[in-house]
C-alpha cells in the first residue's frame, strides 16, 4: 500500500461527467513477470501511440445505498457489457483504498476504441488508461490542490493496478516503468516520462501489420506467471535492466543502430521466454516469420533503418523513423500486407498520452 496516493475519504454529494482518451503503447524493453500487486520483475520502455485509443465517459452520482463497493454500470461500443464486470470489478476492489469516496458514488462507464474490435490490438492499456484519467478528474475536483505531475503520476499508479502497461499510457513520447538504480525518478509503482530524446525519435512510426486478428492465445496474467519458477527469468530480468539503461542512452544520442539491435533481440526474447516456459507457447505464426525475414531483407538490401518489435502475439509493429516513410510504406504495401489477415495494417506513430475530451 503507498500511503502517498490515498485520497482522504469525503462524503461529498458530487455529481457530473468526465470524458478521457488514452492512446495505447507499445513496449521496446518488455514488462514480463510480475508480484505484488502488479508490479513489475523488470523496468520497461515503451512508445506511446498517437492513433491507437479509448475513449471513456465516466458519467456520475451519488449513490443511495451507501455501499462499501463501487457500484457501476459498464459499456464498450454503446452495449451493455456485463461480461467485462468481473475484471472491472476486480479493478475498483484494488483502487478503493486510494480512492474511498467512488463507494458513494455510482458510476455509469461508456468506452470505445479508435480501432477496430478483434483487430489483435491489446487494448487493455489505453482502456485502463483513460478509465483513470477520468477517475482522477473526479477526484481533483474534491481533493487537495496537489502538483500536476502527483496527478501524472497517481493516473500512471491506478492505471497499472489495472493492467501494468496501463501504466506507461498516461505521457508520451516514451516512458519507463519500472525502478531502475541508474534511472532517477524511476518507479515500480507508476511509470515515468523519459524526457532525452533525440529528434529522429520523437515522430517515430509503427505501422501495426495485423498477421492474426484473433484473440490472444496466452493472457497477460497467465503469461506473466509462467515467469515464476522459469529457468531463465533471473538472467532476463537483468538482461531487462541492462536494456532500459542502454535504450534510454540510445534514445538520447539518436543511435539508430543501437536502437534495432536492442528493440529486435526485446522481441524475439519476450517469444523465447513463452517458448521456453512451462506449459510452452508459440505465439508467432508463420506469416510473422515471413514479414520479419523481409524486414531484414529490405533492411539489408536498401540500408533502409525499419526495424520490427513483437507483442505477446503473432503481428508484427514495423518501425521506422518518419524520414524513411516515403520509402517503407510503399515497400511495406507492395511486400507485406500478403502476410496479414484480410491485407488488415494500422498505421501509428509516437504520441503524447491521456487528454480530456
Ligand atoms: O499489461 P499486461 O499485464 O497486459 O502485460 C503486457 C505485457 C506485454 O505487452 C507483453 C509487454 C509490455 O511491456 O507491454
Amino acid at each position: 500500500m503507498n500511503s502517498d496516493f490515498v485520497c482522504p475519504k469525503v462524503d461529498a454529494a458530487i455529481s457530473g461527467k468526465e470524458s478521457w482518451q488514452a492512446p495505447s503503447n507499445i513496449a521496446l524493453v518488455k514488462y514480463w513477470g510480475k508480484y505484488g500487486e502488479q508490479l513489475p520483475k523488470n523496468s520497461s520502455l515503451s512508445f506511446t501511440l498517437n492513433k491507437s485509443t479509448t475513449t471513456t465517459t465516466v458519467a456520475y452520482k451519488p449513490n443511495d445505498s451507501k455501499g462499501t463497493s463501487v457500484g457501476f454500470r459498464f459499456l464498450f461500443e454503446g452495449q451493455e457489457r456485463v461480461d467485462f464486470h468481473p475484471k472491472l470489478e476486480a479493478f475498483f476492489t484494488r483502487i478503493l483504498p486510494y480512492q474511498p469516496f467512488l463507494s458513494s458514488l455510482e458510476l455509469h462507464i461508456s468506452s470505445s476504441n479508435s480501432f477496430p474490435h478483434s483487430s489483435g490490438i491489446a487494448s487493455s492499456a489505453s482502456a485502463y488508461a483513460a478509465l483513470a484519467a477520468a477517475l482522477v478528474a473526479i477526484e481533483k475536483s474534491i481533493a487537495p490542490e496537489r502538483s500536476n505531475l502527483y496527478w501524472l503520476q497517481k493516473t500512471s499508479f491506478l492505471a497499472r493496478l489495472g493492467s501494468g502497461s496501463a501504466a506507461r499510457s498516461i505521457e508520451g513520447p516514451m516512458m519507463i516503468w519500472g525502478s531502475h538504480p541508474q534511472l532517477k525518478e524511476s518507479s515500480n509503482d507508476f511509470a515515468v516520462k523519459h524526457a532525452a530524446i533525440a529528434p529522429l525519435f520523437q515522430d517515430f512510426q509503427d505501422c501495426i501489420l495485423l498477421v492474426d486478428k484473433g484473440q490472444k492465445a496466452v493472457s497477460s496474467s497467465l503469461g506473466h506467471g509462467l515467469m515464476q519458477g522459469h529457468p531463465f527469468a533471473a538472467a532476463r530480468f537483468e538482461q531487462a535492466q541492462q536494456n532500459t539503461q542502454q535504450l534510454a542512452s540510445v534514445l538520447a544520442e539518436g543511435d539508430l543502430e543501437a536502437f534495432i539491435r536492442i528493440v529486435e533481440s526485446e522481441a524475439l526474447t519476450l517469444h523465447a521466454m513463452m517458448q521456453t516456459s512451462n506449459p510452452y507457447f508459440v505465439l508467432m505464426r508463420p506469416n510473422t516469420l515471413h514479414i520479419i525475414e523481409a524486414i531484414w531483407a529490405f533492411r539489408r538490401e536498401t540500408k533502409t533503418p525499419v526495424c520490427f518489435t513483437l507483442d505477446a502475439g503473432a503481428n508484427v509493429h514495423v518501425l521506422y523513423p518518419k524520414e524513411a516513410a516515403a520509402k517503407v510504406l510503399p515497400w511495406i504495401k507492395e511486400r507485406l500486407l500478403d502476410y496479414c489477415q484480410a491485407g488488415a495494417y494500422l498505421l501509428d506513430s509516437v504520441g503524447e498520452g491521456v487528454k480530456k475530451m
